[in-house]
């Protein structure tokens, strides 16, 4: 459940100053991951608060991929890969959102999911949410449902869920 997916991650995330810059601490998720039972905690604590609410899962290049990879095997749910501009060989729909320095695009496979799938999006930190913002676009512009967003950490003051307005977003642990 929720309280030990926390218990089990939150010790793992590892904390380091001044990366990628001076001020910043940065939280890395890598040592979740590397821990069997903490990864997969936390991958069904992504997806519980919308079970019955979703048929497929939305990842997010590069590490919502491990995380709706490994959902997926929990919940049987098929995984949509959300990835940056120029990877995926068919049509696509894309997407451009605001990075700190610049602009980054993500695409989908028109035609990935059948017309109006509610796709659950996955990802690993919420900050500016241009991200999964990004992500949620592309799903509705496809023709498939926004079912919610779910990250594993979410940084409050940066506007991220203020941006999202209008999805269901849960995030496991907050800073
Ligand atoms: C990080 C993170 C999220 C995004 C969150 O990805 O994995 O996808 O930033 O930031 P936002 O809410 O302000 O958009 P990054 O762009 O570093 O790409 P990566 O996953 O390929 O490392």
């Amino acid at each position: 459940n929720e309280t030990e997916a926390r218990a089990l991650v939150e010790p793992r995330i590892a904390l380091i100053p001044d990366f990628p810059e001076p001020g910043v601490l940065f939280r890395d998720l890598t040592p979740v991951f590397a821990d069997g039972p903490a990864f997969r905690a936390l991958a069904a604590a992504l997806t519980a608060p919308f079970e019955g609410r979703f048929d497929d899962l939305g990842g997010v290049e590069a590490r919502g991929f491990l995380l709706a990879g490994a959902a997926s095997a929990l919940c049987g749910a098929g995984v949509l890969t959300v990835r940056k501009t120029g990877k995926l060989p068919r049509a696509v729909l894309s997407e451009s959102y605001a990075l700190e320095y610049g602009m980054a695009g993500l695409e989908v496979h028109e035609g990935e999911l059948q017309p109006g799938a509610r796709v659950l999006i996955l990802d690993d930190v919420l900050a500016t949410g241009g991200t999964v913002g990004a992500a949620a676009r592309l799903v509705e512009r496809a023709g498939w449902q926004v079912a919610g967003i779910a990250v594993a950490l979410e940084l409050t003051g940066l506007g991220g869920r203020e941006r999202l307005a209008g999805y269901e977003v849960y995030s496991l642990l907050q800073y």
